[in-house]
């Protein structure tokens, strides 16, 4: 998609270029291949935000992975968390012994990865740890930091490769700042 195309009018100014993203993802798939050599590794995407990350990152890891795919809502359709975390879906397999790494779009406050962190070291995986595309730690309110993140960025609501604005924008295929005045602001 070209970004003269109409969707690009929603957005205020692009933050990550596709070209910047496809970069950060080859380096981030050869570091997990480093340091998971030898190790029974399951990836598990947060369904729908990590969707088109996680597929894009899988493929640029050079080993034996297993994947599994959970939905969790914390946000309704605002832009800040409510703290309330549900499990849409949960995996469909044990992760017990298992090197889990959880693939997610971004933290944010950080609510959303920490529950789920609890939740899933219930059931006794070998590791359990959190490759995030995007992080905004100014924005954290719980102690929470992702093993491996692709980018910083500043706090600002953002869309595209998969991040969403009220279940739209997720086909953009660069991250950009949405205009203030497409959800209310000024
Ligand atoms: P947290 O629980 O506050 O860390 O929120 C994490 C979730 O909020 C992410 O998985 C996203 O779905 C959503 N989120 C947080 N910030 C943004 C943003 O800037 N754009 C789109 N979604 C966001
Ligand atoms: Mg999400």
């Amino acid at each position: 998609m070209d970004t003269s195309a109409r969707i690009y009018q929603d957005l205020d100014r692009i933050l990550v270029t596709r070209e910047q993203i496809a970069q950060a993802v080859k380096t981030l798939g050869q570091k997990i291949t480093e340091d998971y050599q030898g190790r029974d590794l399951m990836m598990v995407c947060i369904l729908k935000g990590a969707s088109i990350f996680f597929t894009d990152l899988i493929r640029e890891v050079d080993l034996p992975v297993s994947v599994g795919f959970m939905a969790v809502s914390s946000y309704g359709s605002g832009t800040s968390s409510t703290g309330v975390v549900r499990i849409m879906k949960d995996l469909d397999q044990n992760i017990e012994g298992k090197d889990v790494l959880i693939v997610e779009d971004i933290v944010d406050s950080g609510k959303t990865l920490n529950f789920l962190l609890q939740v899933l070291a219930q059931r006794h995986p070998a590791s359990l740890s959190i490759a995030t595309l995007l992080d905004k730690p100014a924005r954290r309110v719980v102690d929470l930091t992702a093993k491996y993140f692709c980018f910083n960025i500043p706090d600002a609501f953002v869309v595209g490769y998969g991040l969403d604005y009220d279940e739209k924008y997720r086909n953009l295929p660069d991250i950009g700042v949405l205009k203030p005045a497409v959800y209310g602001g000024k």
